[in-house]
């Protein structure tokens, strides 16, 4: 008996002395004084012994295991300090090392576009105005000319709130929000976010951006409408630009029109872009018409003006040459850190 024990503690002790951490010690001492370790073995062993052979037997043993317990211990306190020094030196700060680059955002290519649409009718002396995205019903169709059931409604179905607002399907609505804040004579462009009950496709999106002009003084006419469109379109495309007017309807201009622009994409050949024609339909305009002028308490004998609504959103297509809507609400970074 006593030279099993022996033979044990010796083995267990220079076990305890070669744990190199804290987790091997914790195997050594499993397998010695653990539930099935050697050491608890042979006190279970002892009482199989003869009687008179226990109270020494037994001694022998408890003494070996206090031995046992009491290495593992000091083993312990040595390899934790270790492994606390290695820890503190791993994590050692060095404020010498590089820094790591933050990923830095930029512009939606729409606000791109808008800011740049901005700078140049403030360099020509507009106003540059933030209105309302939930409208009411009076401004968004009625004092623009279309009353309730006017078949004008079904081109602009939209969000209905549940109070009775909408969600305004164009920037017109600010044209009377101008003329209602601001004495003519005046000039504003008011941008913004519109929306429509539309069915997605590539050129349509239930969510866009516009950009409404206005200009309100004396005797305005077509002719001052052509030469601000066009030069605000040689401007923001920075080259020189062609277009042509079309007539249009729409009820709060009278007359109305379509302004197209020579196609960027081919010069005016024809191209799958301008489908063949050599002409875009780029931006509704007109004069403002005189019952609008009266929703905005302005007297059309004395006051006249144009507007336009530029599509922002079609705006940033053409000249980043994207050729689907979607992409721009679309979230994804690999399209819009491209530009
Ligand atoms: N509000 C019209 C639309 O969104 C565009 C427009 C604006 C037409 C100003 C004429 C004058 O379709």
């Amino acid at each position: 008996m006593r030279t099993q024990l022996d033979e044990l503690k010796t083995h267990a002790l220079a076990d305890i002395a070669n744990a190199q951490d804290t987790a091997a010690l914790r195997d050594v001492e499993v397998a010695c004084l653990g539930r099935k370790g050697k050491l608890t073995g042979v006190l279970r062993g002892i009482s199989s012994l003869p009687a008179e052979q226990r109270p020494l037997a037994g001694k022998l043993a408890n003494e070996v295991k206090k031995a046992l317990e009491a290495a593992i211990e000091a083993r312990r306190v040595t390899l934790k300090d270790r492994e606390q020094q290695a820890l503190l030196r791993d994590e050692e700060f060095d404020i010498t090392a590089p820094g790591q680059k933050p990923l830095v955002g930029h512009l939606h290519p729409v606000t791109q576009v808008q800011y740049h649409v901005e700078d140049v009718f403030r360099s020509m002396g507009f106003y540059v105005l933030d209105y309302p995205e939930v409208e009411t019903d009076y401004y968004n169709f009625e004092a623009l000319n279309i009353p309730k059931d006017h078949p004008a409604r079904d081109m602009q179905d939209t969000f209905w709130l549940t109070d009775g607002h909408l969600m305004r399907t164009h920037t017109s609505p600010g044209q009377i929000r101008a003329m209602e804040q601001f004495a003519p004579p005046f000039k504003a462009v008011f941008p913004g976010r519109c929306f429509r009950y539309e069915t997605v496709d590539a050129s349509h999106e239930h969510t866009f951006y516009q950009v409404e002009g206005l200009m309100i003084d004396e005797d305005i006419s077509v002719a001052h409408l052509i030469s601000s469109m066009k030069t605000l379109l040689t401007q923001i495309f920075e080259r020189d630009m062609n277009v042509r007017l079309r007539p249009g309807y729409f009820p709060f201009v009278e007359p109305g029109f379509e302004l197209d622009i020579r196609c960027l994409m081919c010069g005016g050949n024809g191209c799958s872009v301008c489908k063949r024609s050599g002409w875009v339909e780029l931006m509704p305009c007109g004069l403002v018409h005189p019952n609008v002028l009266r929703f905005g308490k302005l007297d059309p004998a004395k006051w006249s003006g144009w507007a336009f609504g530029l599509g922002l959103s079609r705006m940033a297509m053409m000249k980043f040459g994207i050729d689907d809507i979607r992409l721009f609400l679309g979230g994804d970074l690999r399209f819009l850190t491209q530009f």
